[in-house]
């Protein structure tokens, strides 16, 4: 009972996810399209889609910006955040994961709030510098550019937006200086957190379907205006 095997937190992942996260079939299909359509299985647990929707209607977000679209699960809890006429940014390298995940958007009904830009994100996110900021940014793309992203985080964030970095823990693997060029991509954006002033924030080890991992989550500071 005290050991976190993995049927126990499965087991307890299935039950919080039962008791308090509503999902339907456009996030259920969601999901489905990734293995139907050939996308890896690493979309965010339905408690951390349901998280980050939260976090946008805590912070009355009207513009979101994703790093990392996938097939737009997460996306999807994003866009029903906001307002019909708040906006979700969100970037994917991959024209086809793009195409599925414009699909999962339109069968979720919300399409129509949400923007996808095809191509790298350290291309895109120079061009959305004279679009309004943004209130919060979900960072969830290859770890190797973690600072790049939080830099245009800063940059593209309003003072007081949320920051919300995915796979911060890789089943432990984060302590590790020699685990390879994605721990060391998480460790370099755990250290600007912790060293630029233009950002406070804190961790979370995450245990649930998806594994052992965990998100950090950062306020950006007033620093972020003058920065
Ligand atoms: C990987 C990436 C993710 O964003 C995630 O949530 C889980 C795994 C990966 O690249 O292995
Ligand atoms: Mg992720």
């Amino acid at each position: 009972m005290d050991e976190p095997t993995a049927e126990r937190w499965n087991d307890v992942d299935t039950y919080l996810t039962e008791t308090l996260v509503e999902e339907d079939g456009a996030l259920r299909a969601a999901v489905a399209s990734l293995a139907t359509e050939g996308l890896p299985l690493i979309e965010v647990a339905p408690l951390n889609g349901k998280l980050l929707h939260l976090l946008a209607r805590m912070v009355r977000a009207e513009r979101v910006l994703e790093i990392g679209t996938l097939g737009a699960y997460s996306t999807i809890w994003l866009a029903r955040a906001l307002a019909a006429s708040g906006r979700v940014v969100t970037i994917e390298a991959e024209p086809h994961n793009a195409r599925v995940a414009r699909h999962n958007l339109e069968r979720a009904g919300v399409a129509d709030r949400v923007d996808i830009c095809i191509g790298r994100a350290a291309d895109v996110l120079p061009t959305l510098v004279d679009e309004d900021p943004f209130d919060l940014v979900f960072i969830d793309a290859d770890k190797e550019s973690n600072t790049i992203y939080l830099d245009w985080a800063a940059r593209l964030g309003r003072p007081g937006a949320v920051v919300v970095v995915d796979n911060v823990v890789r089943s432990g693997r984060v302590v590790e200086t020699d685990a390879g060029a994605q721990v060391d991509g998480v460790r370099a954006g755990l250290a600007m957190l912790r060293d630029d002033p233009r950002f406070d924030a804190t961790a979370l080890q995450t245990l649930d379907r998806k594994g052992w991992d965990g998100i950090a989550i950062a306020l950006l500071t007033d620093e972020t205006a003058s920065a």
